[in-house]
């Protein structure tokens, strides 16, 4: 047998199972062959319990096609398949099942080679190839501090990125940062209040935010401050050279600062064009607005009725003239599809601003433009810690760059009791220290309101980041240690994979069809789940069978083997969750 995957199994298992359903029924009247099989392909089923097998065939809606009860048709259906196709060992029926085995000899010859083969880009393939994809993520507003709230949209893009890649679209990952509205008159107004160079060149963000946070506080007993915060972004609307080269300045603090964080999450962005960026981009869109006749004035303000959607209007413009948030979009997706000609554009933000979406893809509609359904929205749940609720102006907002800073200086400290001797500590603190908290947000599934916890994300023991990366740490201990042995070419022999094995066997068979999963539902979590139970399978092999120092060498090369495949799939799961692998910890 060749070397083959989990999808390749399949597609021969269906093109047999329709060719049998042909020879066992020849007087029904069947769909075309390739229909057929892609039928049967797609209703195949993963029984729960091992012991019913590791594929099951239902056959019950074959029993309108075939005129035969669904237990007759599995039986007839599984007739000699075992000695038929290599791949199978073993055939039951079970009611209207047909529940096979999967042959040692398909792990031993067709599935770990084809592991071995991809290395850490197992679970990847080319489906994606000559398409584009657009995603627009993290994009924090400037001034305002990189919080916890931000750590959705940075990870989830992220991850949405990494999972396209890895099937081959080309993907383009866009920081649409909010760098321009009156949050930066309300800095200009509070840095000529209470504001000072030398302070600001010093301390950089922080003293931005303190600004910001006295800004809101003074405003509170004194509304003139907004009034005067609106003049001044007008100024720099404007074109007034004091108050624009103020705005770059405070930009690019804030830039330096995010990009500290995104280092450190291994995340560089193929363009930063913010919201800025697009303000003589909008002209054009609301002329076509006006033009077309949807754009309505209301009580002075322009805006598109949406009532014929159950949607309130999107505002377009101010009646002052001025642009809003929608403006900027609308006119940012058509600049991206004219540059980019992407087929899928995605924005990941929080579920709060799914109205936001709904309203200007439908404007995207109207306008006429045939890609509107190409348009996107990745929303996810909110986020506490310890139950308090969270506010930038307030001041309490749980900064991303203090989180990550706190479950480094954390898993530094755990590392130092573990394994005190070891070399790359720096390095394992910071990647398990970030990948814990990565993990313990991508657990859930995005859309879940999330109470984040950090003791819970720091465990060594149980669903966390620690846990998975420690067994990939293992994994490569294991390997090293065996040495030349390790490195010896795989050859299959004849060795039958023990339970452990199987059951390790058959769970990183999985990660195309999760990596395919994950991206469907544009969801991560598939993935950090599926790496927790590749970890634990693992586990249970090490702890119940000797892998160095096997019975036989045959047994030992087919378990080296096999913990190499191990390593390859967590390191490429986790990769693609944004976590990085040591191989020390
Ligand atoms: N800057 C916005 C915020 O922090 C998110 C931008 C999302 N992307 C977009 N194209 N609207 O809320």
């Amino acid at each position: 047998m060749n070397k083959m995957t989990l999808e390749a199994l399949k597609t021969e298992l269906c093109e047999y199972l329709a060719g049998a359903a042909a020879a066992y029924f020849p007087s029904a009247v069947l769909p075309a062959k390739e229909e057929l099989e892609a039928q049967l392909k797609a209703s195949l089923e993963y029984p729960p319990d091992p012991s019913m097998g590791d594929i099951a065939v239902p056959c019950f809606k074959l029993s309108k096609i075939l005129r035969s009860a669904p237990p007759a048709i599995a039986a007839k259906l599984g007739e000699g398949i075992a000695e038929k196709l290599p791949f199978i060992e073993k055939a039951e029926i079970a009611g209207g099942y047909l529940n096979l085995t999967i042959s040692g000899r398909f792990y031993r010859e067709g599935l770990l080679p084809a592991i071995l083969d991809a290395k850490e880009k197992w679970g990847g393939s080319d489906v994606g190839r000559g398409k584009t994809v657009v995603i627009d993520y993290s994009s924090p507003n400037v001034c305002k501090p990189f919080h916890i709230g931000h750590l959705g949209t940075t990870v989830i893009g992220h991850s949405l990125k990494l999972l396209l890649e890895a099937v081959g679209y080309k993907v383009i990952g866009i920081n649409y940062i909010g760098d321009w509205g009156t949050q930066f008159g309300k800095m200009i107004v509070a840095f000529d209040k209470w504001g000072d160079r030398s302070a600001t060149e010093k301390r950089g963000v922080d003293e931005l935010l303190d600004l910001y946070v006295r800004f809101h506080r003074e405003a509170e007993n004194d509304p003139s401050l907004d009034d005067m915060a609106r003049a001044e972004f007008r100024k720099i609307e404007n074109g007034d050279e004091r108050n624009l080269e103020l705005w770059k300045w405070f930009r690019e603090i804030s830039i330096e600062e995010y990009k500290k964080t995104y280092k450190l999450l291994g995340i560089e962005f193929d363009s930063w064009k913010g919201e800025s960026f697009y303000t003589d981009k909008m002209p054009r869109q609301v002329e076509k607005l006006r033009e077309s006749g949807l754009m309505k004035q209301d009580k002075g303000a322009w805006l598109v009725d949406l009532e014929d959607y159950k949607m309130p209007p999107c505002l377009i413009l101010k009646s002052d003239g001025s642009t809003l948030y929608p403006t900027r979009d609308i006119a940012a997706a058509v600049y991206r599809k004219e540059t980019y000609d992407f087929d899928l554009a995605l924005y990941v933000t929080s579920a709060g601003q799914s109205l936001h979406f709904a309203q200007w893809f439908k404007v995207i509609e109207l306008m006429g433009y045939d890609w509107a359904d190409k348009l996107v929205h990745v929303p996810y749940g909110t986020i506490s810690v310890g139950g308090a609720k969270l506010s930038t102006r307030e001041g309490n907002m749980v900064l991303l760059r203090e989180l990550f800073a706190d479950a480094i200086e954390k898993v530094d400290g755990i590392i130092a009791e573990k394994n005190p001797d070891i070399e790359n500590r720096e390095e394992a603190a910071e990647a398990v220290g970030v990948g814990a908290v990565i993990y313990h947000y991508l657990w859930n599934s995005r859309i879940k309101d999330i109470s984040f916890n950090m003791e819970d994300a720091l465990s060594f023991d149980g669903a966390t980041g620690p846990y998975v990366q420690y067994t990939y740490a293992r994994t490569a201990s294991i390997l090293s240690k065996a040495g030349e042995l390790a490195d010896a070419q795989y050859s299959p022999g004849d060795y039958q994979p023990n339970e452990y094995e199987s059951a390790l066997l058959r769970q990183l068979m999985l990660l195309p069809e999760k990596v395919a999963a994950a991206i469907e539902g544009y969801e991560p979590s598939v993935i950090t789940r599926y790496s927790y139970d590749v970890a634990t399978a693992f586990n249970r092999l090490y702890q119940s069978t000797r892998i160095i120092g096997a019975e036989s060498e045959e047994v030992q090369n087919f378990r080296l083997a096999l913990t190499r495949a191990a390593g390859y799939t967590l390191k490429s799961s986790l990769g693609l969750i944004c976590l990085k692998t040591p191989e020390k910890i």
